[in-house]
């Protein structure tokens, strides 16, 4: 059941008779000064003289939130674990060696950190250079105006280096999601304004724009290469096909697979140069999500109104809807937040599930590949045909798993969507081993009755810091079926 006053645009209504209720015992809204912060003000201290409760409200991004209320998304809770998505999902280690996403990958964690995890993580992770920070200073689009290739070729910490001092590791910024007005939500980026222009969506509405303030960079992109694999412009969003509310995987594949500069790094097992995906929350969501089509923006699920200081304010505190105790959904929804909670992890252990068996059969035709390049070194001949079909299917399933896995609310933000697209994973992943394996016969070899993978090769002794596979981050099949199809032994942690 859904309180039906509070969806749609309705938000708006609501903000304005609480500014009217100032006196009754509702909590008061904080009093909106709306010309004391110029429109090139980047810094969010100068903001929070006329926002303070605001201000203080994204400050609260730094700090860890509480530990066990989420399943899937620990990023940084109070147990100040760092969760690493290579031990959690081990097959990851085995598709993504080969370049900085295979050595570490953690779990996100709140919007403060942006810029200061890419100096903690792993420096391969930021070997793009400048274009590195798109998503993560709001003074991308300046350096990219001012200086181009320059700054987005430039080794990452040079690049930052080309910053504002004293604003060098600021992360999304009142800047990048608000007009001077911040009654007005807004979106700054070019490559999302590029984006939208290609879809015809020039002029979004006041509700969009709570979803495409997101959207900025909860989205996939692709960092384009020149022939030397290095960084050739600023990020590009693969939505060549793709209209509004109707951003397909099988559009974002065709875009990525058309075009030789999406190719961004070499798989080792295979070989194979490839594209990637991110954290394409915004594509998920969008494509016919219950909520997306009942109009329901993330703001409402990640930004609800809170309490702060007698006022009432948009929640700058932006984080996973579980941490924060389902106060967003229970602004709509009747339901208990037991019921609620349940919902989540009912749609999330059902695609954790999945994204294991697309998982693991990926990383079989990956190995599966690697067997017959060793053979083909060593003189052995096999039918292109049957081969390129098997390279094409693996292709197709391998980005549909990424795209899910990479997605971060392990389905709930669309869970028949995501189910659809595993499922074809599956499919691809399956079809390419069997025609893996008939190439194989063909050769007179004789594949094993299981592949072995190998994974602890793959994910023990990762870069500069030598990481190793943490066995308790490990999410297992929630319902035992993955064990059933693939052996310990196999497996090889
Ligand atoms: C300027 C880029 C940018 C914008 C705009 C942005 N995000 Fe993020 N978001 C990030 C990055 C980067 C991270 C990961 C930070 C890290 O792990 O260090 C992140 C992390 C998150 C997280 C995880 C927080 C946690 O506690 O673990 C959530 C939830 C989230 N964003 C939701 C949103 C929502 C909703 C919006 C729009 C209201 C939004 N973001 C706008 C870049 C952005
Ligand atoms: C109907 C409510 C709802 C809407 C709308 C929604 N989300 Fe979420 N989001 C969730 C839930 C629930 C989770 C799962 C959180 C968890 O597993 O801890 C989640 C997870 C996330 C995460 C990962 C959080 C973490 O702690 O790492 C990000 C990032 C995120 N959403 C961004 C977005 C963006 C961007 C949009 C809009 C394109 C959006 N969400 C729309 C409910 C929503
Ligand atoms: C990731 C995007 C994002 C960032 C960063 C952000 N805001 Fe907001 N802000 C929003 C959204 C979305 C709303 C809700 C507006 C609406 O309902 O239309 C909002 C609302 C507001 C409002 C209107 C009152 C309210 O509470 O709804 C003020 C004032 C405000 N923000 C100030 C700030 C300040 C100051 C900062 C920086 C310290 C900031 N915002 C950073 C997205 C953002
Ligand atoms: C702005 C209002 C709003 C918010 C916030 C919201 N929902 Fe919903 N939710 C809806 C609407 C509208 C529907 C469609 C149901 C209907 O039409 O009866 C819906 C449907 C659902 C459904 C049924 C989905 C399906 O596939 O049939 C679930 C489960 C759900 N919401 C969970 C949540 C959770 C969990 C949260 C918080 C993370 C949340 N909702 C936040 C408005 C909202």
């Amino acid at each position: 059941m859904v309180r039906k006053t509070v969806i749609h645009s309705t938000r708006l209504m609501i903000l304005l008779m609480v500014l009217f209720l100032v006196g009754c015992d509702s909590p008061k809204p904080e009093a909106f000064l709306t010309s004391q912060v110029s429109p090139d003000e980047y810094d969010p201290k100068e903001w929070g003289k006329a926002y303070p409760l605001h201000y203080e409200s994204w400050l609260k991004t730094k700090e860890a939130k509480p530990a066990g209320k989420s399943r899937y998304k620990k990023g940084w809770d109070d147990d100040k674990v760092v969760y690493d998505k290579l031990s959690e999902f081990p097959f990851l280690g085995l598709l993504y060696q080969g370049w900085g996403f295979g050595i570490e990958y953690n779990e996100p964690r709140g919007h403060y950190y942006a810029v200061t995890d890419q100096f903690e993580i792993d420096p391969s992770r930021v070997s793009s250079g400048g274009v590195c920070l798109a998503c993560k200073t709001p003074f991308h689009r300046k350096m990219t105006e001012t200086h181009g290739l320059d700054y987005l070729k430039k080794p990452y910490l040079e690049a930052v280096g080309m910053l504002p001092e004293g604003l060098q590791d600021l992360g999304p910024a009142c800047y990048d999601c608000h007009l001077p007005d911040p009654m007005t939500v807004t979106t700054k980026k070019a490559h999302l304004e590029t984006a939208l222009a290609m879809i015809n969506k020039t002029e979004p509405s006041r509700q969009e724009l709570r979803t495409l303030a997101c959207a900025q960079c909860h989205v996939t992109y692709s960092v384009p290469r020149d022939e030397n694999m290095k960084t050739a412009g600023d990020v590009v969003l693969p939505w060549k096909n793709a209209t509004w509310g109707d951003i397909s995987i099988e559009g974002i594949i065709a875009d990525l697979l058309s075009d030789p500069s999406r190719l961004e790094w070499t798989q080792k097992a295979t070989g194979f140069k490839m594209p990637f995906i991110r954290h394409p929350e915004f594509e998920v969501f969008s494509r016919g999500s219950v909520h997306f089509n009942a109009g329901v923006a993330c703001a409402d699920c990640h930004m609800p109104f809170t309490r702060s200081g007698g006022y009432k304010i948009s929640d700058h505190n932006v984080t996973s809807p579980l941490k924060a105790d389902l106060r967003a959904c229970l602004q709509c929804h009747t339901q208990s937040k037991e019921w609620l909670t349940e919902r989540i992890f009912h749609t999330q252990d059902r695609t954790a599930s999945l994204v294991l068996r697309a998982g693991y059969n990926t990383a079989t035709c990956a190995r599966l590949f690697q067997t017959i390049h060793t053979a083909q070194e060593e003189g052995t001949t096999v039918d292109s045909a049957i081969y390129n079909q098997a390279k094409d299917f693996y292709m197709q399933a391998f980005l549909r798993l990424v795209f899910v896995n990479a997605e971060n609310s392990t389905g709930f933000h669309n869970p028949a969507e995501a189910g659809r697209i595993l499922g074809d994973a599956i499919a691809f992943s399956g079809k390419s081993e069997a025609l893996l394996r008939q190439l194989l016969a063909g050769a007179g070899m004789n594949p094993q009755m299981e592949v072995e993978l190998d994974l602890g090769k793959t994910l023990n002794n990762r870069g500069q810091a030598g990481l190793n596979f943490r066995p308790e981050q490990e999410f297992k099949d929630p319902f035992g079926v993955q064990e059933k199809l693939l052996s310990e032994k196999a497996r090889g942690l």
